[in-house]
């Protein structure tokens, strides 16, 4: 019987906190700007990806949702996998005692557990487990953050989902190959336990504008993103990572509700224009808006990436009020669960209902 080379591996999905829109570098996918992301742990928000070498297989293929998709020279899945052989050729070259299976052809089947390319980060996820993968199918020795330069590649978001917790994604400054625009843990999930997510799929269909047609009509038309990389990003991430630090919500939350304010500003300010959200969306701002006016400090923090669905961040304790306030507002025809516990449409005292 011939040896299997085979491993399967998941990644989750992460949504930034400071948007990544805008590449400097088309090829190597080098940003205009770093980003700072929140990687979920939900079960239910994952690429699940096996990858199999065989001398028998005749060509690269990749399968995703049981689709298989083509696999283009000089593409980006071509790209990371012919990177991932590299390195598992010079592992061989260093190990000569190991199986000699850099030549040897891959087959891929990736799944996910959500709605594909419905601007709830499925190509993050989708290239991280795919680059995990390949790394754990040739026992590469590398690390998270090596990886993440070749992950970069497939997708710039998926560098940052190599990492649980809070994650940084540094532009870097080596223009000539990239070697410094890597992800870094700022802090593990377990620093800030109480931090969650409630995602509101607002809509699952596939998005209008892809993030890489709308980064490049953006960089080339919006003045807006000129002062958004110079003048704003560069202290809002010193900003958060301060606030992730020191635990301080209110202003992890304000940050977080501003930025994803000027991405979606700096898409409007695209020419001609792009719009990721909906009337929904702008309700759910709203909503999240006047709540947070009840409190001292903001207790939500809304989010969107190109789509219109929303991400609410939000501390345990407050996360099924704010569900409860959702609902009330969006009826579901299925029961909505947090913890085992059915979730019932209220308003919390105090609102102002006709926002
Ligand atoms: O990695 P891409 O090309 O899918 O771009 C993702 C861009 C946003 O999701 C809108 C922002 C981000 O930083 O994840």
């Amino acid at each position: 019987m011939s040896n299997v080379y085979q491993a399967t591996t998941s990644a989750p999905v992460n949504i930034a906190c400071i948007k990544y829109w805008g590449k400097r570098n088309e090829s190597l996918i080098l940003p205009t700007n770093s980003s700072l992301s929140v990687t979920l742990s939900q079960d239910n928000l994952r690429s699940t990806t096996t990858a199999r070498a065989d001398p028998s297989f005749t060509t690269d293929r990749l399968w995703l949702n049981g689709k298989e998709d083509i696999i283009k020279p000089g593409g980006r899945l071509h790209t990371c996998i012919t990177e991932m052989k590299r390195l598992r050729a010079e592992f061989e070259a260093a190990n000569p005692d190991q199986p000699k299976i850099a030549s040897f052809n891959v087959h891929i089947c990736s799944f996910n557990n959500f709605p594909t390319a419905a601007g709830l980060a499925s190509s993050a996820s989708g290239f991280a487990a795919l680059v995990y993968a390949l790394s754990r199918l040739y026992v590469l020795p590398h690390s998270p953050e090596d990886l993440s330069l070749i992950a970069r590649r497939g997708s710039g978001s998926a560098c940052r989902s190599l990492f649980g917790g809070f994650v940084a994604w540094d532009m870097g400054s080596d223009d000539a190959t990239g070697s410094d625009s890597k992800a870094r843990q700022v802090a593990p999930e377990s620093h800030w336990p109480e931090m969650e997510a409630l995602i509101c799929v607002v809509n699952d269909a596939k998005k209008g504008t892809s993030s890489t047609s709308g980064m490049q009509r953006t960089v080339v038309t919006s003045a807006l993103l000129q002062h958004r990389i110079s003048e704003v990003v560069p202290s809002r991430m010193a900003e958060i990572e301060r606030a992730i630090a020191d635990k301080r919500f209110g202003d992890f939350a304000e940050i977080t509700m501003r930025d994803s304010n000027q991405f979606h500003a700096v898409a409007l300010d695209t020419y001609p224009p792009i719009f990721y959200m909906n009337d929904v969306s702008r309700a759910i701002i709203a909503i999240i808006t006047e709540y947070n006016r009840l409190s001292e400090q903001p207790k939500a923090a809304y989010t969107y990436d190109a789509g219109p669905n929303a991400v609410i961040y939000a501390l345990t304790p407050n996360v099924r009020e704010i569900a409860q306030l959702v609902l009330y507002y969006f009826p579901q025809a299925e029961k909505v669960f947090i913890g085992g516990k059915e979730v019932e449409a209220a308003l919390p005292e105090g609102f102002n209902e006709a926002v």
